[in-house]
Order: C-alpha cells, then structure tokens, then sequence
C-alpha cells in the first residue's frame, strides 16, 4: 500500500489574533477581573486555550495545543480525544516503543526538531507529548506510547525528545502524571502505590524530563493516585513537580480529568481541558467569593497561562515550513533504529539474515501489505504518505517478490477465501523460495488507548500459518508488529531470525526492508522484558485491579528488576538486541571519588567492533546494591550509550554515576539515601549479558534511624551511640542463640517491662534521649 499526501497547508484561520501591544503577562494579568482570570484556567473549545476580549481587542490570544506524541493530530474540523475525527497530514514518525528501542538520546533529539517545526508550521503552540509512563505490565493497552519498563531509559530519550521538539518554540505536555500504567477504569481507578515504589520507579521518568528539559506543560493523569484523583493531587502537583523538582511551566489537565476544579486549583492544576462551557470557572470565582479559595492561587494559575500564551507568541508569528521527503526519510532512519534483532540462528551452517539483494526470498503475511504502524487513540496520525514492507523489499529486490497474505486483517483488503485456503497459498509461495519472510503481529483492535489488552498472543490463524510455512520451508524470518510485548515462546522454534519493528511509524515498513537486507546493521535493544508466559509478569494477579483500586503489590520489582529478583526464565531480556556485528568489551573499570551524597562513580569500557560490517551496540551500566537494610533489585539501569563503530573500530565509553544513581528511597528517613557498602556495577550488552562485573566500596552516609521505645533490640544493637549499652546488657544476659534471635526483634518497651533489660523505662527513656542527641 502506498499512500501520499501533500504538505499540509498551514491555515491563516488557526493563527491567533494577536494583542494590540506586545504581551507582558504581568500586566494583563493586573488588568484581568476575577472572572477573566478564572475563565483562563479552562480551555474555549476542545484544542485552544481561553482568550479575553475587550472592547473588541484581544487582551489575551488563544493558542492551541493538539496530541502528539509521534506526530501531530491537528483536527481541522470535528474535536475527539479518541482518535475518531480526521486530522491534517503530519508525519507519523515511529511510536515511543519504537523510538525508545534505539537507546538513541541525539536520534530523539533530531526526532523532536522535525516534530517541533511540524507543530510550529501548523500554527501549533504545544504538542501533546510524550507519554513517559512505566510498562508495568505489558497488557497496558497505550504502552506502544510508553517507551520503556525502565525509569532511566524512559526519562533520558523523552528529555531529547522534549529538548529537540522545545527548541522549535513549541512547546511539550510531559503526560501522563502520574501512576497512569493501565488503560482499564483509567478514569477513576486508584493506583494505590506506596512512596518508595512512586519515587524509584514511576516518578523518576517524569523527573528527569522536567529537571533536564523543562517541558512548558506537564500533564495530569485520569486516575487517582493514592485515593486522591491527580488532577487535585497537592503533593503530586505542587510538593513534588513544583518544590521539589522546580518545575516551572504550566500543568495542565488530561482531557476530562478533573472532578472538583476548585480543589485541583488549590493543588495546583493551572488549566483544565477542554473547555468546561462556563461551569468551573463560575466554580472558582463563587469559591473565591466564598473565602474557600484564595485568589492568589487563581493568580498563579492564570499567571502560567498567560506565561504559556506568551512563549507561544512567537514562533505562531512566524510559523515556517517543512520538508515532507526529508521528515519521511527522518521516520525511516528512526524506524531501522528502533528494530531489534531478537533471533538469528544459522540454518544450513549460516544465519539467514541480512538477506542481502532479496531476490530470492518470499513474503507472507498481509501485515506485510497492510502496515500497523502506530496505535489507536489519541496519538493516531493521518500520515503524510505510508510505506510498505512488501513494495520496499520488491524495489529492493528489483523483482517481483512472492507474497501470499496468509491470513485476514480487519484493516486489510476484502479476501473471501477460506483461512484452509490462505495459508494453502502461503505454503506454496513459501516452498520454493532461499528465505520465506513471515509478517505477524498484533491486529489493530488488540491494543489502544481505552482499554488493555486480555492476553500476550498472537491470534492463533497467525500461528498456524508459522507453523504450516515453516513446516515446507524452514528458512522463516519472523518480522513483528505490535507496540508492546508479544509472547513468542509457543511458536519460535519455528523462527530461526526473529526481529520486531513495533510500531514503526510511517515509514516502519521501508525501515523493516532495510534491516532485512542489511542497508542497515540493527541496533535496537529491548527497552521491555519479553517474559515467556503472562502469568510471569510482575502484575499478574494485581493488574488491572478491581472495584475502583489497583495495587501495585509488586512495589519496585518491576520489569527486569522482577525476573532477576525471581531468577525467572524470559523469552528476550530487558536491554537484548542482536547486531550483524559483533561487539567486544575489555578493560572494564569503577573509580568512586567523594563520600555520601556527593559520591561518584565513573564507569569505562572498550567497546570494539569485532565484526566485518560496521553497527551500534548500547553499552549499559547497571548497579545493585545487595547490602541495603531495603530490599533493592538484583541490578537497575543506570546509563547508556550508543556507540557506532566501524570495523575492528574500538571507543572508550564513560558514562558518570552520581550519589541518586546508588540511591534509594528510605521510606522512614524519607529521602534519598546512599548506605554504604559494596556496589556491584556492571557493564553489558543487556541485563543478562553482563561483559564485566565491578564491586565497588562506596562511604555512604548516616542513615541511623532514630531511636524510640518500639524500636527492636536489634535495632537497638545495631545504633552507634546506644548500641554498645544494648549489646553488653544482652551479653550480660547470656542468652542462647535461640532466644537471643527472639529477643532481637522485641521492642525494647516490651523487654524493659518483662523486667529483661535490667533497667526501667526511665533508664530507657534516658538512653534513647542520649541516642537521638
Ligand atoms: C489522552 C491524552 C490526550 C488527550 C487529548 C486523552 O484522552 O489520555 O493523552 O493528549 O486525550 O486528546
């Protein structure tokens, strides 16, 4: 299928009438009454946001704002969040499972720049994006728009993304904060999850954004977090994004979120969308009327979006253009990036892949003709033009490649044969050929935005058609697509190579093609574990929740963290990618300078191209850290980096810990702690190809809890200052190790009043005093 559509037209109805003077957000907002100002904290309409009119002059333009993330959906005519309505044509670049799977920061980043002129060239002053949420499980139905079950590689790419999109003059909404990992009830549910798992695990993506690329919208999530619902999150919104990370832009409600406006103006929501007819913001003027809310809090909020409006100004002014080859050529390079060669087994004394000039290969399945490239929902693009895997491996081959479709889509062409009939046709496309080229992957209605999915398979015609090719040509080449984990352990045997494309965008099948034949080395690596069965995974049991709650019971073991803490068998691991090259790592080293909150430790590696063909590899540092009083994970991703090397090409990688990097979040203490100790580091080419493994000593520093009559003898003990008290009162005891290992876990209250401390709870009171001095 090839579709091409022209540049989109930029239209002079959407720029913003302009203000008569230049726009000094101070000064509007001193002339605004309380009922303007109120009605700026909603939005006109569904995409723009609230001008003030006076006198027939506009005080305050509108400016719109429109979904993102991969590509722009700016509606022309009818408004929906849901992906229903038709949208201008913008370039449908490959989707964040895609993006994220090429580990690539300055790819985002080139990413971002040709999506910030899109937005701008379209009179756009904000685009709906990314989506940083975690992959907790990988039924989530929306986490082809999430990029990774890992914090660090989610925040690291999205900040390029925002960075590279920003510096267009457009501005971003990080979305959606927070806790928003499910697509089920995601209008009400509570995710019910404690601070330690928030801190380490869900928030630190969001953090990374805000605090290196200071995204101009922050968007709020549907669901309650907690009990509280986040659009009227005080500690979320304000403790958090605003105190603690120095968020400085506007936060903005997911469309329809917010339930009680006033008490999210109280917690610091600045704009609800879309617009809300009127209704809350009457809401907000009778609640500062009433002395319930304080205007000054109106003022804030109108005062950030007057700020919005006004570093939206001037690039509306000046909108530009865009080049629709070059963005397209961009989606391609971005696609070929993002796939990853999970399989390449040697069949007949070689591996069947890069297939070279693929003169000699079929194609089967209709995913081959009918591309998914991107998922459904809010974040769906009218692409600019959509490229196929079977047209580009034909201009590749330059013949006339075999192609039998094998199988039935929905969103494919009408075909009245029997499935018997189909596959019939496959198997005999597929028997003559050097390579068969199996297409598969998830149809359209499996994954969206709205719900999630019920199960990890592929449909089982797809399955029976692996099985009935590969039975007359062994020679298969498995190409996926899907936005999100698929459970290949049933059918694999039958696979010899074995590559996703995810989501690619429009441009994921020419990308695919590349691969396959080599133009391109793969170097993607999986930003999410491949687990082997669903019933593995680290929600299972706990997902999607039921009556309103969603409890993350398996607290920070998420992902990787989970299969490692579990030492369970996964299809593919997290950070897996196979080159057509191959890598070398040597001269592995840790140095730790500083102490405490100002450690750090610099990791370096060789990487060395050890292969024939030049490639990327993505060098990734994990750190564990098995001496905490906390249970942590095995191992967690703490850098990256993407080298490209030439032949028997060799680069030192550097990548600098600092003391958050061997942090954790100490639920009592309430902040983040390095505990001293041993640290492993390890350096590999993926989570469970560890090329070196380092064991450090870090000084940490003082995490001695405070001392109280509850506390246990052997926290006690373990105290430096009433530690040796406790421990010579022990030993004076003589107990066996029996009774000593009972004792340890009394609390001291109880031991004093059972008369087996030797002093009483005047002595004890004295003590711990002396203790916490
Ligand atoms: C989605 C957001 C989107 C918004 C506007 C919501 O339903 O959750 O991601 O930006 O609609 O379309």
């Amino acid at each position: 299928m090839t579709l091409d559509q022209t540049a989109p037209a930029t239209t002079a109805d959407d720029s913003p009438r302009q203000p008569a003077q230049p726009f000094d957000v101070e000064r509007v907002l001193a002339s605004l009454t309380l009922e303007e100002k109120a009605s700026l904290l909603s939005g006109l309409d569904f995409w723009h946001t609230q001008q003030v009119e006076r006198d027939g002059e506009t005080v305050v333009p509108s400016v719109m704002v429109t979904d993102g993330p991969h590509g722009l959906r700016k509606q022309a005519e009818s408004a929906d969040h849901l992906g229903i309505g038709n949208s201008v044509p913008a370039t449908c670049f490959p989707t964040a499972a895609a993006l994220g799977s090429s580990w690539d920061a300055d790819l985002l980043r080139r990413v971002g720049e040709a999506l910030g002129r899109e937005t701008r060239a379209n009179d756009v002053a904000v685009l709906l994006g990314p989506g940083v949420n975690i992959k907790r499980s990988p039924l989530c139905g929306r986490n082809f728009e999430y990029f990774s079950e890992d914090p660090v590689v989610a925040g690291e790419l999205a900040a390029a993304l925002v960075d590279g999109i920003q510096s267009l003059g457009v501005g971003t909404s990080l979305k959606h904060f927070a806790a928003n990992n499910q697509e089920a009830d995601r209008m009400r549910v509570s995710a019910d999850v404690d601070e330690r798992t928030l801190r380490e695990i869900y928030l630190p993506a969001f953090e990374r954004v805000v605090t290196k690329a200071q995204p101009w919208t922050v968007m709020c999530s549907y669901n309650k977090v907690n009990g509280v619902y986040a659009s009227q999150h005080d500690w979320l919104l304000t403790t958090v994004l605003r105190d603690e990370w120095g968020f400085e832009g506007l936060v903005v409600s997911d469309w329809g979120a917010v339930r009680d406006r006033v008490a999210a103006v109280a917690a610091g929501l600045d704009l609800e969308m879309p617009a809300s007819g009127g209704r809350t913001d009457a809401e907000v003027v009778a609640a500062v009327r009433a002395g319930e809310l304080d205007e000054g809090l109106v003022d804030a909020a109108a005062r950030r979006v007057l700020g919005l409006v006004a570093r939206s100004l001037p690039a509306l002014e000046a909108p530009g253009e865009f080049d629709v080859d070059a963005h397209h050529t961009l989606a391609r390079e971005a696609a070929a990036a993002g796939t990853v060669l999970l399989r390449n087994e040697p069949v007949d004394g070689a591996p069947l892949l890069p297939l070279g000039a693929p003169a000699e290969v079929a194609v089967v399945g209709e995913l081959a003709r009918t591309p998914r490239y991107q998922g459904a929902g809010s974040s769906q693009v009218n692409p600019t033009r959509l490229d196929d895997a079977l047209t580009a491996l034909r201009s590749a081959a330059g013949a006339d490649v075999p192609f039998a479709p094998g199988y039935t889509l929905a969103e494919g062409p009408d075909d009245d044969r029997s499935p018997e009939a189909l596959v019939a046709e496959a198997v005999e496309v597929a028997r003559g050929a050097g390579t068969v080229l199996v297409f598969l992957g998830l149809p359209a209605a499996y994954e969206s935005e709205g719900y999630d999915r019920e199960h990890l398979d592929l449909p089982a015609d797809q399955v029976a058609l692996l099985r009935a090719v590969a039975a007359a040509n062994p020679r298969v080449v498995v190409v996926l697509a899907g936005g999100s984990a698929i459970s290949v352990s049933e059918w694999q045997d039958a696979a010899p190579a074995l590559l996703t494309g995810w989501l690619g965008g429009q441009a994921g099948g020419s990308a695919v093609a590349d691969v396959l034949t080599g133009a391109v080395t793969p170097s993607g690596k999986l930003t999410e574990t491949l687990p082997l069965r669903l019933e593995d995974t680290p929600a299972f049991g706990n997902f999607p929740g039921e009556l309103g709650h969603v409890r993350y019971g398996e607290g920070v073991l998420v992902g990787y963290r989970w299969y490692d803490a579990r030492k369970v068998d996964v299809a593919y691991p997290f950070g897996h990618g196979l080159s057509y090259t191959t890598f070398a790592y040597d001269d592995a080293a840790a140095e730790v300078s500083g102490t405490g909150a100002d450690a750090r430790v610099r990791v370096s590696v060789r990487v060395t191209n050890t292969g024939a063909v030049a490639g990327a590899e993505v060098v990734q540092v994990y750190v564990g850290d098995p001496a905490a009083q906390v249970q942590r994970p095995e191992r967690e991703l703490k850098g990256f980096a993407k080298v490209h090397l030439d032949p028997g090409a060799s680069q030192v990688v550097t990548l600098d810990l600092d003391a958050r990097d061997l942090s954790y979040w100490h639920p009592v203490l309430r902040r983040w702690v390095v505990e001293g100790g041993e640290f492993r580091v390890a350096v590999g080419a993926s989570s469970r190809d560890l090329r070196a493994e380092l064991v450090v000593d870090v000084v940490g520093e003082d995490v001695t809890l405070p001392l109280h009559e509850l506390s246990t003898v052997g926290e006690a003990m373990a105290h430096p200052v009433a530690g040796p008290v406790v421990r010579a009162t022990i030993d004076g005891a003589g107990l066996d190790p029996v009774m000593l290992s009972m004792v340890a876990d009394m609390p001291l209250a109880v031991v004093v009043d059972f008369g087996m401390a030797g002093f009483d709870r005047a002595a004890l009171g004295q003590l711990i005093e002396t203790a916490n001095a």
